[in-house]
């Protein structure tokens, strides 16, 4: 991807890819759409993809692949033990982070448990920039404790910050000061935190967040699951990184560590994941937990064939005209609604354009969830299927109170290389539609409710007729537009 200046003086993303294999897409009229999210429970993740025409739900798994890639999956070499195709991942894994141990694992998550599971004592603190949904559960599942030592910018929702994923580092010394260090099982840091917006960190405050963990003895864990968006954002707005290389900077921020892990639907363009290890005696701390949970430790639960198109995109990753696609789309995005004066997290981010719904739905009380009415309004406007990140995605307390999160958000993810710079601005102008219509818009409440991960499978309808009079205006304004 370029930004290149056009003869009108617009600055616009240009592909520098050109698309070879094509999936076509459905985009159903209003009324089928609409019929589609009262079977979905007003959830979309209930939605069936054949009735989706964009699919913005996450940016996991569902990245494009390049020729190379493809290429490189018909020489995987399929041996349960000794695959000459773990050989090439691990190579290309020691070439990247510097790192002499790989345990490979079938996804992000299961290299967090296996992490988890072999580093977290029990009644002590796993510090983070911010929480990850898997990274908090298999820390607290070990009975740790994780703490948010993210700085104030972060959860700013509007902001001039450009690293606002940074860790807050007078607030680790302070707990290192209160608890001790030894209460500390790990230091983990999110290279963009994916809850508050796919926020980036800085090098420097990678530097000097590890630098304190050095001096107490703490290991530091990199979850480098969104890296390409923060290798990108580093290069691009950080004075220290103006004159490396990506894979320079990729080193640098490696450096820092002591274990990196990754889930490989993210980065990477494939689907798979593992954990990188300084150190021998950590490494064979969690090698006997991978046959265990995972699978042999040469595919570790991934296919051969994954494995190799991994090896293929961790080098793609290198390659800024590769990994500036996705935050490209995405501050064209955001600018372009940030124009119009719809309220989004500023400034853009990685993974995708983050829609704030208590702003857009102020008349919409938390407890009717605003941002998952936003994301089925959003739906049945369109066929754009986003992701509810707010109320909904919190659990009730033991006694049933129900939390309201910090943020109302819809997420709009954008998968990499997988959308034309058309159908994000398709996606601009219907939710632009929305906005000068957003007083039509009114809550959902639960119809069915399950005790865990309630906005997996939640069941919810509409309170009163406002999806009837959402459907009329668009027939008054688009006519028989789809
Ligand atoms: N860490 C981060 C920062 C993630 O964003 C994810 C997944 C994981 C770990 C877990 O990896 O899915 O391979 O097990 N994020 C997905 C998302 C689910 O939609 O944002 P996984």
């Amino acid at each position: 991807m370029a930004k290149v200046t056009f003869f009108s003086g617009q600055q616009l993303p240009l592909e520098m890819h050109k698309v070879r294999i094509i999936q076509k897409l459905n985009l159903l009229p209003i009324e089928e759409r609409r019929k589609a999210m009262t079977e979905a429970g007003y959830n979309t993740f209930l939605l069936q993809n054949v009735d989706v025409f964009l699919d913005m739900l996450t940016d996991s798994g569902v990245n494009a692949m390049s020729d190379q890639q493809q290429a490189a999956m018909l020489i995987a070499d399929d041996a349960y033990a000794g695959s000459a195709t773990y050989t090439r991942l691990y190579n290309k894994l020691v070439e990247l982070f510097g790192m002499s141990y790989f345990l490979p694992a079938h996804q992000g998550r299961a290299a967090e448990h296996i992490l988890a599971k072999s580093l977290v004592k029990p009644g002590t603190f796993v510090p983070m920039n911010y929480h990850f949904t898997t990274s908090k559960a298999h820390v607290t599942e070990m009975g740790a404790e994780v703490l948010e030592l993210i700085t104030d910018a972060g959860l700013q929702v509007t902001s001039d910050e450009l690293f606002k994923g940074n860790f807050d580092i007078a607030a680790l010394q302070a707990l290192i000061t209160e608890k001790g260090a030894e209460a500390i099982s790990y230091v983990r840091i999110e290279a963009g935190t994916n809850l508050i917006g796919g926020q980036p960190l800085s090098l420097a405050n990678i530097r000097d967040t590890t630098q304190v963990c050095k001096d107490h003895g703490i290991l530091t864990v990199l979850d480098a699951s969104l890296l390409a968006d923060n290798l990108y954002f580093n290069k691009t707005r950080e004075p220290q990184c103006a004159e490396m290389s990506i894979p320079e900077i990729t080193r640098a921020i490696a450096d820092c560590f002591d274990i990196i892990y990754f889930s490989a639907r993210k980065l990477g363009f494939g689907r798979g994941g593992g954990i990188c290890i300084r150190d021998e005696a950590i490494y064979k701390q969690m090698r006997a937990l991978v046959p265990m949970y995972e699978g042999f430790l040469t595919y570790g639960g991934m296919s051969v064939r994954e494995m190799e198109a991994i090896t293929v995109g961790l080098d793609e990753t290198m390659d800024e005209d590769m990994i500036n696609q996705g935050p490209l789309f995405i501050e064209h995005m955001v600018n372009e609604l940030d124009a119009r004066g719809i309220p989004v997290i500023t400034p853009a981010g990685g993974l995708g354009a983050h829609v704030d719904a208590m702003r857009f739905l102020p008349h919409v009380p938390q407890n009717q969830y605003p941002a998952g009415a936003l994301a089925s309004a959003l739906y049945i406007a369109s066929g754009v299927r986003g992701m509810e990140r707010g109320t909904l995605s919190e659990q009730r307390e033991p006694d049933g109170t129900e939390p309201m999160a910090n943020m109302e958000l819809v997420r709009l993810a954008l998968p990499r290389r997988v959308f034309t710079l058309s159908q994000v601005n398709y996606a601009i102008d219907r939710i632009d539609w929305l906005y000068q219509n957003r007083e039509l818009i009114g809550g959902l409440k639960f119809i069915e409710e399950p005790e865990i991960l309630r906005f997996f499978y939640g069941r919810l309808e509409p309170i009163g007729d406002w999806v009837d009079q959402l459907t009329a205006a668009f027939r008054r304004d688009l006519g028989d537009s789809l």
